[in-house]
């Protein structure tokens, strides 16, 4: 399964994996590297080409980050991205120096100039914005160098050896601020590396599954479904590989959204696998009873997900595989390159460490989640299920605020479906990254026809987010909440109060509990 590979040389940037997400987005294939990977390991990668990252050091300070230049006679092309720009320079002879006053600093958008005739900026306008963010600057270009892009307050923004294939940038091309920087990616990608697009979703299904089949032979497979995207895009690939020999255990512990169960299991009606269903909602409920700390809630319902899938892996017996859900973000963040230790604890809520198998199968532990989106699509997974917003493991119960009982978590359940509802048809899915209801335990005294009620006070919840470390909460139009909450307070009994939650995070966290 080999692709045409970029290798990105990480030197601590905090753009770096969106510059992998945007290489990937181009249909081709990258890893990141720490910058201390040794140079053998990388020219096993064989790539078609390298980018070197930005980062938040000087070249000429002290043990600052750096490569060993063996690097610069592989005869693979080479893209510097600022602290990665300032690199290169440094290291093949330039001056990079700190800039000595605030006007040859530069951060954030800057109109650039660029020389056209470079292969970098082919068929781009010769004036246009980049995302600049520098306290240091190339004060001489290397010998066999040219200046191809320069600013204001930077006489050299881009630098290029076109003989040799080296170019540099000291702007963020990965920044949707640098308004051709796509372009500028692509023609590294295509024009300069030659990569010929051999990346895509629907080849590397084709791929995975042959070799997923060729793994795991005969062997029997299980994998424990939540429902989220990442399980139910592992769990389709399986399916496809070696559908019969696959075990799906699904527990259903009665905290799931209208309809959620019933979803999942549809969705995996096609493949004939063996889909475990446990209905553990009576249990759940059981030892939730009466508790009100958000900790403990989460606590019970985590250990209680163990127990309740030992239980169903010890009547499956002994298996040879289990199937993980890491994605690639999970494997860089772990910055180990062995996450599969990390997930087994983080995923599904933990997983036990001695369920009965043999070997840990992790089969996207490549991809980004909108590659892992459109893997699902590809494998022919329903859209609802692919395009899913996140779902807190623990489901419901920290969305019913103080004690949960089953008629509280209907009432939730039901207005949640309206509010998601209502979001649909006005077509503003797409506005927002996560939106839900919460059902506080504040009742308030309300009038309906002609009588006095008193019922609880349902809460909307909705924000926009790149990360979900910090969010804003979503400006929804006005005439869309009023809908929302029309419909909720004279459809759903046991509500006669809709407020809606205009805190951001941080100071506020996107789950009430
Ligand atoms: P907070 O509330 O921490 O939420 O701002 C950030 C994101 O994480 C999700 N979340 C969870 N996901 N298990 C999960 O799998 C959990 O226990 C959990 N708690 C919060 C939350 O829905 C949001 O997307």
């Amino acid at each position: 399964m080999k692709h045409e590979t970029i290798l990105i040389l990480d030197f601590g940037g905090q753009y770096n994996q969106l510059i992998a997400r945007r290489v990937r987005e181009c249909g081709v294939y990258c890893e990141l590297k720490p910058y201390t990977t040794p140079l053998a390991q990388l020219k096993a990668m064989d790539p078609i080409g390298v980018i070197f990252t930005g980062g938040p050091h000087s070249v000429y300070a002290p043990g600052a980050p750096s490569v060993d230049p063996e690097i610069f006679s592989w005869g693979v092309p080479i893209l510097g991205i600022c602290y990665g720009c300032q690199l290169l320079a440094h290291l093949l002879g330039g001056k990079v120096v700190p800039a000595q006053d605030d006007s040859a600093r530069e951060y954030g958008k800057t109109p650039a100039r660029f020389d056209t005739g470079c292969a970098l900026f082919t068929g781009l306008p010769a004036g246009s914005v980049t995302w600049m963010s520098h306290g240091d600057y190339m004060e001489k270009v290397p010998d066999g160098f040219v200046t191809a892009a320069w600013s204001d307050a930077c006489p050299n923004a881009a630098i290029a050896d076109q003989a040799r294939g080296f170019y540099g940038v000291q702007f963020h091309p990965e920044v949707n601020h640098t308004e051709y920087g796509r372009q500028m990616l692509h023609n590294f990608l295509y024009e300069i590396c030659h990569a010929s697009g051999d990346w895509t979703m629907g080849d590397f299904k084709d791929q995975s599954v042959a070799a997923l089949r060729e793994k795991i032979g005969t062997k029997k497979v299980l994998l424990a479904l939540s429902g989220g995207v990442d399980s139910s895009v592992a769990a389709a690939l399986l399916a496809e590989a070696v559908g019969s020999q696959l075990t799906c255990v699904f527990v259903d512990h009665g905290l799931m959204r209208k309809n959620e169960g019933n979803e999942v299991q549809a969705a995996f009606a096609p493949w004939p696998i063996h889909f475990v269903r446990v209905n553990a909602e009576e249990r759940f409920l059981q030892k939730l009873a009466g508790v009100t700390e958000p900790e403990r809630k989460r606590k019970i319902i985590g250990e209680e997900f163990i127990r309740v899938f030992e239980a169903e892996a010890k009547k499956i017996g002994a298996v040879d595989y289990l199937v993980q859900g890491t994605i690639y973000p999970d494997v860089v963040e772990s910055g180990t390159g062995d996450a599969a230790v990390i997930k087994s604890h983080h995923n599904v809520g933990g997983l036990p460490d001695y369920v009965d198998f043999k070997e840990i199968i992790e089969p996207l532990r490549l991809l980004f989640k909108d590659e892992v989106r459109q893997l699902g699509r590809e494998l022919g997974l329903p859209e609802y299920l692919v395009s899913r917003q996140p779902f807190p493991g623990p489901g419901l119960a920290i969305r019913v605020i103080g004690d949960i009982t089953k008629a509280k978590l209907d009432t939730l359940r039901e207005a949640d479906f309206i509010f998601r509802d209502e979001i649909a048809k006005a077509g503003l899915e797409r506005t927002m990254d996560q939106y839900f209801a919460v059902l506080t335990n504040m009742r308030s005294v309300g009038v309906m026809g002609d009588g006095r009620t008193y019922d609880y006070t349902l809460a909307l919840r909705s924000v926009t987010t790149a990360d979900f470390m910090t969010a804003d909460w979503t400006r929804i139009p006005y005439d869309v909440l009023d809908a929302v909450s029309t419909r909720i307070v004279n459809s759903v009994p046991g509500i006669n109060r809709i407020v809606y939650d205009i805190t951001s995070k941080p100071p506020a966290t996107v789950e009430w509990e």
